[in-house]
């Protein structure tokens, strides 16, 4: 897919003030940090699109960037940043929480995981909450450029084993690297593929 046209639409904390258009939405999640901002920024090819920072707990709203007139890349705050306190941690999961159980458009969540790491109890945990919610979701391994491909393949078998501890089926899993630009066309194609089947939907007779 082409990305011809991407612009900043709003940033809130309420899912009732996001567009409601009833464009198709897709929502990247994960933890403070794992890089929710920097690959949106990649698949746009838009560099200061969505605020990123070393620093963790920098995206703070409900950000809507609407792509090529038809549909929306949202970023969200990353759950479980430890510096930020107990109450302002829930600050954040309420906002997270309000969006997920609110947002009809949402379409498909992306969930990120860093790729070096094993499997996170506060990950394992904010994906059973997904199915109990019913959410549609894919997984997105991200920073690929800081291990080898043989340790990633490893770290993707550990993951995919654990999840199927508890699911039937697993979800889409991508990889990625915002640094050296990879993933980009699978992850757009998916969307897109999404997309064709949603916006080109015959109306029911
Ligand atoms: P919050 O908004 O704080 O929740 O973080 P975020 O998930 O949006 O992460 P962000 O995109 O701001 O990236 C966090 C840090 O990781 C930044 O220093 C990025 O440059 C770095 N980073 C993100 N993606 C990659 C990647 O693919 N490779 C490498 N090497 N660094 C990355
Ligand atoms: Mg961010």
């Amino acid at each position: 897919m082409n990305i011809k046209k991407a612009e900043f639409v709003i940033s809130n904390t309420d899912p009732a003030k996001c567009p409601q258009d009833g464009r198709p939405e897709y929502a990247f999640i994960g933890r403070s940090n794992v890089g929710k901002s920097s690959l949106i920024n990649m698949l746009t090819g838009r560099k200061g699109l969505a605020m990123t920072s070393s620093t963790p707990g920098k995206t703070q709203l409900i950000n809507h960037f609407l792509i090529n007139d038809e549909w929306y890349l949202v970023d969200l705050p990353g759950y479980g940043y430890a510096q930020r306190g107990k109450k302002g941690r829930e600050k954040i999961q309420v906002i997270i929480d309000a969006y997920l159980d609110r947002r009809e458009a949402l379409t498909c969540l992306f969930l990120l995981l860093d790729c070096r790491h094993e499997p996170q109890k506060i990950d394992l945990e904010f994906i059973n909450r997904l199915g109990g919610s019913g959410i549609p979701f894919a997984v997105v391994f991200t920073k690929t450029d800081k291990i080898s491909q043989s340790k990633l393949t490893e770290n993707i078998a550990k993951y995919k084993a654990r999840l199927m501890e508890t699911w039937e089926e697993l979800p889409p899993v991508f990889s990625s690297s915002s640094e050296r630009k990879t993933g980009k066309e699978d992850i757009l194609n998916y969307i897109e593929e999404i997309n064709h089947l949603i916006l080109n939907r015959i109306p029911a007779k």
